[in-house]
């Protein structure tokens, strides 16, 4: 997988700009507040996800403006493809996010998710150690939907049910006895939810297994042997199944009025020399840990698809000690990465190609 350029008209602070990045490194390097991360933004936009950083669509759209448009070529399944992507503002007479693929027809972009691919680094992903659940289970469900979109429509099917089953639940909220009708109902989300459920779970935990011993291995090297990184999948049931687990906390949940077994409930405990990376992880182990676990990802991806995904790191290398980041500095060189940085010091010993960005302009150093 490869980017080959993009061009940006109107990306948040982005006016114009034509980006042509090389086949390994690529740095893009400024002040703060130029457009860095915008542009990082842009390339990841093309995978069909949501942003990194923004809540809303319109957000990336340059202010002012009713479009954004980006066009990237991308080498993927052995060809040069084209992807446009289009977002409109709330008001504009088409909002929201839509892609067209090599002059086809324009259709919703989560539709295209899948074809260009990216493992993205953000300095919020240090949340995935120093957050709560929902960062984990949103790392897990992220890569498995890019892997797999029968993944993606589970999880959809998935959540609705959820839904639907929290709004029954907060009907019956504290009642001493439900009408036939209640139980039935909760009886049949129940068995809905455990099917969907349990096979998200499942899926999960083999991803996770499976990505193990490659993040092991990157934390090993990145702490030169060090310290030892563990991760281990939380499930929210037990061997008796997820419908079993379900029907044992119906009670619990008709009080509580929420569901409360379920891959919505579940996490992976990540740790350091068997402690909590969490609680007793410095900030730069907690760092080490978030790189080990996303280059993990990276390599995965590459496995099950026989083609890396581009990798987009932003700010990555502060926090690091000399060392972690010339490892680091050596991963990037074999692969197409992007990277941001404020100081070019420390890619101008590397092969990489570097660009100035300043106030929204991206130009060749
Ligand atoms: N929709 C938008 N329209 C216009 N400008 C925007 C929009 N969204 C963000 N910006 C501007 O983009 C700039 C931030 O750009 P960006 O986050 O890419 O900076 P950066 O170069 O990564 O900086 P840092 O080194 O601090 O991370 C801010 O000045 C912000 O005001
Ligand atoms: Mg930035």
């Amino acid at each position: 997988m490869r980017l080959d350029r993009l061009t940006v008209q109107n990306w948040r602070n982005i006016a114009q700009a034509d980006f042509r990045p090389g086949p390994g490194l690529t740095v893009l390097c400024g002040d703060n507040g130029q457009g860095k991360t915008n542009l990082l933004e842009a390339v990841w936009s093309l995978t069909g996800g949501k942003s990194f950083r923004a809540s809303r669509d319109a957000e990336l759209i340059r202010q002012g403006e009713e479009f954004s448009v980006l066009e990237g070529s991308i080498f993927c399944e052995d060809r040069l493809q084209t992807l446009r992507l289009t977002v409109g503002s709330p008001a504009s007479q088409k909002p929201g996010r839509n892609m067209s693929r090599n002059g086809m027809p324009p259709v919703r972009a989560a539709s295209l998710a899948g074809l260009f691919t990216a493992v993205v680094f953000d300095p919020n992903h240090l949340s995935l150690i120093k957050g709560g659940p929902e960062g984990r289970r949103r790392f897990l469900d992220t890569a498995l939907c890019q892997l797999y979109p029968a993944y993606l429509k589970l999880l959809r099917r998935y959540s609705r049910i959820v839904t639907q089953k929290n709004s029954l639940l907060k009907e019956c909220r504290g009642r001493f006895s439900l009408s036939a009708s209640q139980s039935d109902l909760l009886e049949i989300y129940d068995q809905q939810l455990a099917e969907a459920g349990q096979a998200l779970s499942l899926r999960r935990q083999k991803y996770l297994e499976e990505l193990a011993p490659l993040a092991v291995a990157n934390y090993s090297e990145i702490s030169s042997g060090r310290e030892q990184l563990a991760l281990r999948y939380l499930p929210s049931f037990g061997p008796e199944g997820l419908l079993e687990c379900c029907r044992q906390k119906r009670s619990e949940e008709i009080r509580s009025g929420f569901c409360l077994a379920g891959p919505h409930r579940e996490d992976f405990e990540v740790t350091l020399d068997g402690r909590s990376a969490r609680v007793f992880g410095s900030q730069g182990q907690q760092r080490s840990a978030v790189l080990s676990l996303k280059l993990a990802e990276a390599a995965q991806a590459a496995r099950i698809r026989e083609d890396s995904p581009v990798m987009l790191m932003d700010d990555v290398l502060s926090e690091l000690d000399e060392k972690r980041r010339a490892w680091l500095l050596t991963r990037m060189e074999g692969r197409q990465t992007i990277v941001t940085a404020c100081d070019s010091a420390e890619f101008l010993k590397t092969s990489g190609i570097l660009y100035a960005v300043s106030g929204g302009e991206i130009c060749p150093l």
